[in-house]
Formats: C-alpha cells, structure tokens, sequence
C-alpha cells in the first residue's frame, strides 16, 4: 500500500550558483510513487530553474533549425501529449517527411535507450540527432550554438543556469535535458486510482485493466507502460526498417522496435513506428486478427499455435475503455511545459 502521494528526490540545491535575479526556488525532480527509479543521472546535471527555462527556450525555438522555422515543439506538440497530432511520420524541414511515427517524450527520466530501435543510450545525445537530421531541423550544431551566441538573451540564461555566459555544446545539450527531464506524466485517473488518491475506475475499465493485465502486461509494463525493452509486435515494417537490427545487426532484432509508452496513448494517434494504425480499435482489430508472422515475431503472439492476441468484441471495448483511463490532463495543460 502507498502511504502518501510521493516521495521527493531533492535533486538539486545549488542555491551557490544561482543569479541573483533569479529569486525562484530551486526545481525538484520529483519521483511518481508508483514508478520505477529513474534512469537518468541526476548526480551529473541537477535540474534547476534556470537549466530548465534555458531549456525550455531552446525546446521552442526554431532556430534550431537550418532556415529558423522547425523547433522540438513543431513535432513535440504538449496539447498531443507530445507527438506530432495526425501526422503518420514526421514532417520536417522544407516540408520534408521522415519515416517514422514521432513518439511522445514523456517520462524520458525513465529512458534506457532512445528512438524507436535504441540507437541513442543517453538523453543528452538525443538533441543533435533532429537537428543534424536532413528532413528534420537540418542544421549543424555549431551553426547553433553561434545563433544562440549572438542572440540577444541566450548569453544572460546560459550565465543564469551554469554560472558564466559560455555557450557550449555540454551546456546547451544539459539545459535540453533538464526540461525534458522535467516532463513527467504520472497524474491520470489510473495513477489516482493505483496511488489511492480518490482515482476511480468503471467496472469496464476495471474489467479492462484485469484483460490488460494477461494480454499486454509483459511487454507494456510497469507503470511506465513499456519494458522499455524491444520486440516484433507482427507489424509489418517497410522493407527499408529493419528496426533493432540496424543497430545491433543481429538477425534476431530484424522487425523488433522499442515498445512504446501507453501513456496518454488517447491523445498520440496515429499508432506504431510507421504510423500505419489510425485508432485503438484498429490496434486491437490489428492484434487480434491482422498479426504478421515472421521469425522474430515475438513468442507471446504466438501461443497454442496462434498468431496474435485472439480478443472479443468485448473484450476490445474494455481494454480501450481502460487504457482511456490513462490520460493525463495535468500533463497536457500544465502550464510550465509550455512555449512561454
Ligand atoms: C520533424 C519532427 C521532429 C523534430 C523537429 C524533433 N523530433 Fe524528436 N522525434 C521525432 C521522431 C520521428 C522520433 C523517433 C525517431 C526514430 O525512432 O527514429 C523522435 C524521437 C525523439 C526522442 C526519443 C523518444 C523515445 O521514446 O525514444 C526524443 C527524446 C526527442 N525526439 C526529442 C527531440 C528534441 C529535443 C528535439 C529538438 C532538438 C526534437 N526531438 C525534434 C520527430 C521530431
Ligand atoms: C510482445 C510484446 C507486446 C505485447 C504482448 C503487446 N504489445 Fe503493444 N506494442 C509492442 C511493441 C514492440 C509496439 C511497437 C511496435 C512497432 O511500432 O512496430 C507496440 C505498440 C502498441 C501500441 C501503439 C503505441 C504507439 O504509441 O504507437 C498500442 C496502442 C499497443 N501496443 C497496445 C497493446 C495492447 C492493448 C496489448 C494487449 C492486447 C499489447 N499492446 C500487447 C509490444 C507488445
């Protein structure tokens, strides 16, 4: 039983360095009581005010991009729980289209490895990836980083958040960090039920949740809603994915992607890493009956000699009745993660 809502990680208290302008209080991480550990260092790059507005800035700001018109946001939508609304795959620069369906960057505290096939295993090296990215921001860093040098406010935060007014690689991939770090989605009507906060669930999404419990459980688990681990769900990737095998080049990851936070799953449609899956009916339609088989298919949708995850009408209404259940409002509305 949780007693209590939270606990708190004091992450950091550099009251030393802090501007003197600058009369906020100190950022503190702070842990769900139903999460596992976070993952990412804290130790290494506390979150303060400062490093989280300087962040925050940077996360909106399309001068990142080569020709100033594409920031993080553009694809990183917060009133889409973060992911890019309606769009199959990302949609970039000169409006150039990517290949793969944007995820949400919630809980990336939690990350162990990044994109859809881990091929990033730490959240400060996320950033340059977008941004070097030819149909994304198509820019160079240190294009960048002179743009921010010569801006008219950025030098003043950078001093605010580090302590001098360089504007350096590390710094700049540390402040992206701390704002992303901040982004926390751990207050849906789930959470308050399973925190006993006054949370109440139907007994369809209860029902719900006992089918999601046996089903999906295994690969969508804990709290995080992912074992952030990497399987083949039987969807079938463009010839041109390969999924995990492009970075580990083990024939066994061929067609295996990163399971994906359920999440505010309500709010981050289009579904898959191809965005090829428009609604949850059609993700369960796709689990029950549309599995495609291949030899890294996973063994859990293949038991007893069937191909997927076999689901009544029924039972299908309850299992979206429950994951419905995991939208987080507070997330999505809450006022310091957005463009300011
Ligand atoms: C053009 C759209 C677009 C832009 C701009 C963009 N992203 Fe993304 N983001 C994506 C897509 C698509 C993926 C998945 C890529 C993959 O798996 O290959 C992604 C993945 C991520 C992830 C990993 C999520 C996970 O669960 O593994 C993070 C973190 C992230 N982006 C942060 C950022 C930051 C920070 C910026 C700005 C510097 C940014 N993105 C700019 C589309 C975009
Ligand atoms: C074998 C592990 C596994 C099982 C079991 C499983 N999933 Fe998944 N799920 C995944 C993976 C991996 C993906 C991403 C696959 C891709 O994009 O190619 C995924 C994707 C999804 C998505 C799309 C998420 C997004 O952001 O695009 C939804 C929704 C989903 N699963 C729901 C369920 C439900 C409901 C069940 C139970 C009926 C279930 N899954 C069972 C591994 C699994």
């Amino acid at each position: 039983m949780q007693v209590g809502m939270f606990f708190f990680f004091l992450i950091a208290v550099s009251s030393c360095k802090k501007n003197q302008d600058d009369t906020k209080q100190d950022i503190v991480f702070t842990a769900p009581a139903n999460f596992p550990a976070p993952v990412y260092n804290f130790a290494s790059n506390p979150v303060t005010t400062a490093g989280f507005e300087l962040g925050r800035k940077l996360f909106y700001d399309a001068s990142l991009s080569r020709d100033n018109t594409i920031s993080c946001g553009s694809c990183h939508q917060q009133f889409n729980a973060f992911v890019h609304g309606a769009h199959i795959v990302s949609h970039g620069i000169d409006n150039k289209l990517g290949h793969r369906n944007t995820p949400t960057i919630a809980n990336m505290a939690w990350g162990i490895d990044f994109f859809w096939d881990g091929g990033v295993h730490q959240l400060d090296l996320v950033p340059p990836n977008p941004i070097k990215n030819p149909v994304e921001m198509d820019e160079q860093l240190a294009n960048v980083l002179e743009k921010l040098r010569n801006d008219s406010k950025y030098p003043q935060m950078f001093k605010s958040a580090f302590g001098t007014d360089e504007v350096n690689t590390t710094r700049f991939l540390q402040a992206m960090s701390q704002f992303m770090n901040m982004l926390v989605s751990a207050n849906s009507r789930y959470d308050k039920y399973v925190r006993s906060e006054g949370g109440t669930l139907s007994s369809e999404e209860s029902e719900g949740k006992t089918l999601f419990e046996q089903k999906c459980a295994t690969c969508h688990a804990t709290d995080l809603f992912t074992d952030r681990s990497f399987h083949n769900n039987g969807i079938q990737p463009a010839i041109t994915d390969s999924g995990r095998y492009a970075i580990t080049l083990d024939p066994l990851d061929i067609g295996k992607f990163k399971t994906p936070s359920l999440r505010n799953i309500e709010k981050t449609a289009p579904y898959m890493h191809n965005g090829s899956l428009p609604t949850l009916e059609s993700v369960l339609d796709f689990y029950s009956t549309n599995v495609h088989s291949t030899t890294t298919l996973d063994t859990l949708l293949q038991q007893n000699g069937t191909i997927g995850i076999p689901l009544t009408a029924e039972e299908k209404t309850k299992l979206i009745a429950f994951l419905r259940t995991l939208t987080d409002e507070d997330f999505i509305r809450d006022a310091r993660f957005a463009e300011q």
